[in-house]
């Protein structure tokens, strides 16, 4: 099998400004981890709610930003690095008025629901992203608590238009048994338009869109496993349309519990 260069849209790396990467030294420790792995463009994604979106909230991000953008220009050269924003929907009254936040150039935001729960309304929440001229990508959709009871919201929230944005170490479990039904759900049903890392560069939050290519193309859904982590975050960078990926059903969890129970992994 051969790899293509893969790309991750969604990672916590710019240091000291967010739950993710503590210091520049952790940070390129990640990049040079991906660079290995064939992980050629990365974009940094800080988290940043729409309660704290106003006034000067960037200087210092950009200045860390560029710090880190130094850095890893002089050890792993190879790598496209951007800086975009993990949006989080705290705020009905939210400004998305800076275009400078989006994913690339391509018209798309990446955003959360805040505290990792479904809001009681979450197609309005969607709606303001849609009004301001943005299309949302949904971060980590099967990480929400309870979206497995409320699965139909999915669907509803395509055919408003959204993207749906699996984490890599949701398929593996990493995230929680509902999260990884839902994300095997989704796959089946050609729900996923594509799989970021959401790594924070922490040990037990270092999952990789690499270990998801392999782990799809292991179970025998190699193209889908390049749609998901090279073609469509490429056409999401460059504003383009995306590819409907095909169902996949990658081996089940117990397959995945056996192994580790073997190897001790
Ligand atoms: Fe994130």
């Amino acid at each position: 099998m051969s790899v293509p260069a893969l790309v991750d849209l969604h990672c916590h790396f710019v240091p000291g400004v967010d739950d993710g990467a503590r210091d520049i030294d952790e940070a390129i420790a990640q990049l040079t981890e991906y660079d290995r792995q064939n992980i050629k463009t990365v974009v940094t994604t800080p988290h940043l709610a729409a309660s704290a979106s106003r006034g000067q909230w960037r200087d210092d991000i950009d200045a860390a930003f560029a710090e880190l953008s130094a850095a890893a220009a002089r050890v792993c050269p190879d790598i496209k690095l951007g800086l975009s924003f993990e949006f989080r929907l705290d705020d009905p009254d939210a400004d998305l008025s800076d275009r400078r936040i989006g994913l690339g150039d391509g018209g798309r935001l990446l955003v959360e629901f805040p505290m990792l729960a479904l809001p009681a309304y979450p197609d309005r929440m969607l709606e303001i992203v849609l009004a301001s001229d943005w299309i949302p990508v949904l971060a980590h959709p099967e990480r929400y608590s309870g979206v497995e009871r409320a699965y139909g919201w999915i669907a509803r929230w395509r055919e408003m238009g959204a993207l749906m944005c699996l984490n890599a170490g949701s398929l593996w479990g990493e995230h929680g048994g509902e999260a990884q039904r839902v994300a095997r759900r989704m796959l089946a049903d050609s729900s996923v338009d594509m799989i970021a890392s959401d790594n924070h560069a922490r040990p037990h939050r270092a999952a990789t869109v690499r270990q998801a290519w392999d782990y799809l193309a292991d179970s025998g859904c190699e193209e889908q496993a390049t749609l998901l982590t090279a073609v469509n975050p490429t056409a999401v960078l460059a504003g383009d349309r995306l590819v409907a990926v095909p169902p996949c059903e990658p081996r089940s969890g117990w397959v995945d519990r056996l192994r580790r129970a073997f190897t001790g992994g």
